[in-house]
């Protein structure tokens, strides 16, 4: 049993609880479940008196206090040797097996919607329909690598044999595999890693992040319940300093990290210097993403889509538009529409689900979305500032700059940066996307195939959107990762994901 060294108590405006028992599984009508139709400001549900419903049930449960325990560093050493134990015993458990119960929590995360829902917004701060996809995501990812992983673990696969002997191939778990995860994602990712690595016949030590620890208490819940062996399964619990005992531990076999590209580079120094196996890293990360915008693409859709990839979620997702180019013939005109579309965005408490930009995750990230913003007003010209009301909100902002090398970093909040050009300057635009280093989301807007086919060869980037927005990859159909500083790939939710978790093994025998 790990020690416990500190308890962190979470406030009580938190509502639903971790305890299943006393929130009783709602099941979601169909209508509810399946949106009818998106657009920039969220998903239209066609049964309101069902999503009215719903919504009084989670109010309806008590308020709690829940306390977490965090982990200290120097518990690393038990967790990676408890996961070390469980790994003879789980790697030789069939790939269909593993598969099998990844679909019975894809079924408990469904069965459970409104209790996952009811944490995402209270922990965090979700609104109703990021909360809602979220859930569908985490099965999502269940079900693809259960899929994937009956294909690749499914048995040995036979090679040729020309030379008369035999020759066989097969995928088999690595290890121990660290899995660290950032609270923007807390359900979708957090298990979109774990399954991966578990599917391949790892075992795992899955860290959550600080700010979202409740639902990765409760995602491991659910696995366990689903049919993961507690030994198979471990929940880290604490900040960075945690993270950075368990990948420096000597022990492990693979990391997969999800996060900023500042701490991504300090796992990859951290397993870089230290003794023992070469132990991979699966990196995804941040970007400053761009969107093209020349003077054939059609201005509402445009507005719309913008609207949606630099706003939703409060912008605070890795494939976020952050720089917008627009062609300067028809600059005036976009960007007043998308101030005009930005300006019927309503922000406030997520329990309200007309509510399209909810809060930021905390005060830390207000304050510095609160000093770009004011740094952005003396150096940029600003286009829109919405209004925020009292708590941890940050209301849209647009800015426009006279060079997008003015932005260095990933603002990781809803601020979009406006850059134009010229007709014949679109070199010049790929040149600065590309001197960024950075290549996870881009999107082009035009109705001239030449230019888009010219784009989308000449950059690096992992997920390119022509003529609509540029966020909510779907599993097992728009794989989702960067390039550069974006990410080391391979895909989330695509068909190569499982085996970078997996080692490979050829066995030849002389027939
Ligand atoms: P973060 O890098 O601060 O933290 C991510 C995780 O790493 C947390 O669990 C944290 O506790 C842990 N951590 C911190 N320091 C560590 C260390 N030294 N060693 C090991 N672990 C450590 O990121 P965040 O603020 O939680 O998330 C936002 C970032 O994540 C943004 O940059 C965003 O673009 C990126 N992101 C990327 C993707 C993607 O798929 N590419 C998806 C979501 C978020
Ligand atoms: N996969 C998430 C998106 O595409 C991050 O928005």
């Amino acid at each position: 049993k790990v020690p416990v060294t500190r308890l962190l108590r979470r406030p009580a405006a938190i509502i639903g609880t971790p305890d299943q028992a006393r929130h009783p599984n709602i099941r979601l009508p169909r209508d509810l479940y399946r949106p009818q139709r998106t657009n920039s400001r969220g998903i239209e549900f066609g049964d309101r008196s069902a999503l009215n419903k719903l919504l009084s049930d989670v109010a309806a449960s008590k308020p709690v206090i829940n306390e977490i325990a965090d982990m200290s560093p120097e518990t690393a050493s038990d967790i990676v040797a408890a996961a070390r134990a469980g790994f003879k015993a789980w790697s030789a458990t069939a790939g269909k097996t593993r598969a099998e119960i990844l679909e019975k929590a894809a079924a408990l995360l469904e069965q459970r919607t409104a209790h996952f829902i009811a944490l995402l917004q209270s922990e965090g701060g979700k609104t109703l329909d990021d909360a809602l996809s979220e859930v569908r995501e985490a099965a999502d990812f269940c079900r693809y690598y259960a899929a994937e992983g009956r294909k690749l673990f499914g048995g040995i696969e036979e090679m040729p044999g020309p030379t008369g002997e035999s020759n066989a191939l097969r995928l088999r778990g690595r290890g121990v595999f660290i899995a660290i995860s950032p609270w923007n994602f807390p359900l979708a990712i957090f298990s979109g890693q774990v399954t991966a690595a578990l599917m391949a016949g790892n075992t795992v030590v899955a860290k959550p992040a600080e700010q979202t620890p409740l639902i990765g208490a409760e995602a491991v819940r659910l696995l366990h319940e689903a049919g993961i062996p507690s030994s198979a399964l471990h929940l880290a619990q604490g900040d960075g300093r945690i993270g950075a005992a368990l990948t420096a531990h000597p022990d492990i076999a693979g990391v997969v990290f999800t996060g900023s590209t500042e701490v991504a580079r300090s796992i990859n120094r951290t397993l870089a210097a230290k003794d023992g196996p070469i132990v991979p890293l699966i990196a995804e990360t941040g970007g400053i993403n761009a969107m093209i915008v020349d003077a054939t693409a059609l201005p509402e859709q445009v507005a719309d889509d913008v609207v949606t990839s630099a706003f939703r979620s409060a912008g605070q997702r890795c494939s976020a538009l952050r720089l917008l180019f627009i062609q300067d013939d028809v600059a005036d005109r976009m960007i007043e529409m998308i101030s005009g579309a930005a300006n019927e965005l309503k922000i406030g408490d997520v329990r309200d689900p007309s509510v399209h930009v909810g809060p930021v995750i905390d005060a830390e990230a207000k304050q510095r979305l609160d000093a770009h913003i004011a740094r952005m007003k003396k150096q940029a010209r600003v286009h829109f500032a919405g209004q925020a009301p009292e708590g941890n909100y940050v209301a849209p902002h647009i800015f426009e700059l006279s060079d997008a090398d003015q932005l260095t970093e990933e603002v990781f909040g809803p601020i979009l940066h406006v850059v134009r050009y010229p007709a014949d300057g679109l070199a010049r635009v790929l040149q600065s996307i590309e001197r960024s280093g950075y290549g996870l989301t881009l999107g082009i807007h035009s109705r001239i195939d030449d230019t888009i086919e010219d784009v989308i060869d000449r950059l690096s980037v992992g997920n390119i959107y022509v003529n609509r927005n540029m966020i909510g990859a779907v599993v097992g159909v728009q794989p989702f990762g960067g390039h550069g500083l974006s990410g080391t790939g391979p895909k989330a939710g695509g068909p190569h994901y499982l085996t970078r978790f997996a080692a490979e093994q050829t066995v030849t025998v002389n027939t």
